[in-house]
């Protein structure tokens, strides 16, 4: 038996934007979901996620580990056993998450050498399957961890650090995937107005690199919430984030924003130390939930395990530029 983990993840900049080829800043956070995998003998496929709504990415993650390993999986069978601290319902990426975990403890279990970026492109394509639209920050953030400037299909430069984040949960589940289309079906309309946005934001997560790298939090807090005003106009925030939103910036926040798709989900606020518990409350009073998460938060990684392991199957950790303060 294998124990794998993935971590959750929460969008600092960039949302939407970085589905049209723009950069954004995305975090893995201490909230991590387990995959525990033993081969069977009778060649099928068993996943115990009593979690999980449905395990499409789970038997998805399978399928595509034996045909692409072309490993024959009549031969010998899986059981996988999935366990998670934060349900999907919140939007930390349970779908991702799962798919890295899975790809990752398969790999171990069945003497596979497959390295990060792989176990990245694998799970990316399984949610490309299912889902057809996504910019994979969710998969990148759960395979490699840390705090990460990602741009479609790779990351691009990494955090010695993370953010010192508040976390406030509406109480409703976003539907990505109508999110993301509803933004394409608003730039069919008015392509010029929106790539302006998609340039705005992108300018901003620029801005929000140099602000994370220097740890200047109350000019982050800005970004985001200039942000915030282009996902408003891209028609993605909600009644729920914006009284969160609001509330969270007069209890004295430096920024806050929605984080992720919109509509529902969470969003996050930066405020300096001594206006944290002001903020947390205020956040309460608009009806949200306060989530205890804190970012920055290791890829995937193997939590135990009762077998001899080659060193290779664990992956070779990718070095990501890092991003140095600005002198
Ligand atoms: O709703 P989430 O947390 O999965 O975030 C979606 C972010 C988008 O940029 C809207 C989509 C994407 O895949 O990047």
């Amino acid at each position: 038996m294998i124990t794998v983990s993935a971590p959750g993840k929460l969008m600092i900049l960039g949302e939407h934007a970085v589905v049209y080829g723009r950069p954004c800043l995305v975090t893995a956070v201490d909230q991590r979901l387990s995959v525990s995998a033993e081969r069977s003998d009778d060649g099928k496929t068993h996943v115990d996620a009593p979690q999980v709504k449905e395990t499409r990415f789970v038997d998805a993650a399978v399928s595509k580990f034996f045909q692409t390993k072309g490993k024959a999986l009549d031969q010998t069978g899986v059981r996988l056993k999935i366990r998670s601290d934060f349900t999907h319902q919140v939007g930390f990426g349970s779908s991702s998450a799962v798919s890295v975990a899975t790809l990752r403890a398969l790999a171990i279990l069945f003497d596979t050498p497959v390295d990060d970026d792989e176990i990245f492109q694998l799970a990316y394509d399984v949610t490309l399957d299912i889902q057809r639209v996504g910019s994979g920050f969710d998969i990148a953030a759960a395979t490699y961890g840390g705090t990460i400037a990602y741009q479609k299909g790779r990351p691009v430069s990494s955090f010695s650090h993370g953010v010192p984040l508040i976390v406030g949960y509406t109480g409703t589940k976003a539907d990505t995937p109508t999110l993301i289309r509803e933004v394409a079906a608003k730039r069919a309309l008015y392509p010029e107005k929106v790539e302006r946005i998609f340039d705005a934001i992108s300018d901003l997560v620029n801005q929000g690199k140099k602000s994370i790298a220097s740890g200047d939090w109350e000019l982050l807090g800005k970004a985001m919430n200039f942000t915030q005003e282009y996902l408003r106009d891209l028609g993605v925030s909600s009644e729920k984030l914006e009284s969160m939103i609001s509330g969270a910036k007069k209890a004295g926040a430096w920024g806050a924003k929605l984080s992720g798709a919109g509509g529902g989900d969470c969003m996050i606020a930066i405020a300096p130390e001594d206006k944290r518990e002001d903020v947390e409350n205020a956040l309460v009073q608009a009806g949200g939930i306060v989530m205890d998460v804190t970012t920055h938060s290791r890829g995937v990684r193997v939590e135990s395990r009762d077998f001899p392991v080659a060193p290779a199957t664990y992956g070779v950790p990718r070095t990501i530029f890092l991003e140095q303060a600005p002198s």
